[in-house]
């Protein structure tokens, strides 16, 4: 399997890069488990994914916080949303839905591609922004 990862997610914080990078490796794991019908792996891959999720969340707004980016309620929000998306997946999974299953999949792809492409980049900009300035 390819892998979904690029470079282009790279922001040049490494403590979120990696972060990023592993949540796509567990994305993935959860991608091939699902293919081999392994119901309690799943479950508790699904878990991993989400405790990590949290995990990266409560770095990037601990992050945030201590930066005083101006956007940090919405993009916690944007978090919040995600973490529900995550626990939708899980419950697709237990109904045995699978067509649901594989759409909430590939929205959770998608979705997080694009937070870090776009809301994960604009908070990296107004850090950077700021630490550049004060040198
Ligand atoms: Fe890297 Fe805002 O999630």
């Amino acid at each position: 399997m390819t892998s979904i990862w690029s470079e282009s997610f790279i922001l040049n914080i490494p403590v979120i890069d990696q972060q990023h990078k592993k949540f796509f490796e567990l994305f993935e794991k959860v991608s091939e488990v699902y293919e081999k019908k392994e119901p309690e792996e799943l479950d508790k891959l699904i878990t991993e994914l989400e405790d990590y999720l949290q995990y990266h969340f409560q770095s990037e707004e601990q992050l945030m916080k201590e930066n005083g980016y101006e956007k940090y309620e919405y993009h916690k929000k944007q978090h919040e949303f995600f973490i529900k998306r995550i626990e939708e997946m899980r419950q697709e999974y237990g109904y045995m839905n699978h067509m649901l299953f594989d759409k909430i999949k590939t929205f959770i792809k998608k979705w997080f591609i694009s937070h870090i492409l776009h809301k994960d980049v604009d908070y990296r900009d107004a850090i950077l922004g700021r630490s550049n300035q004060e040198r």
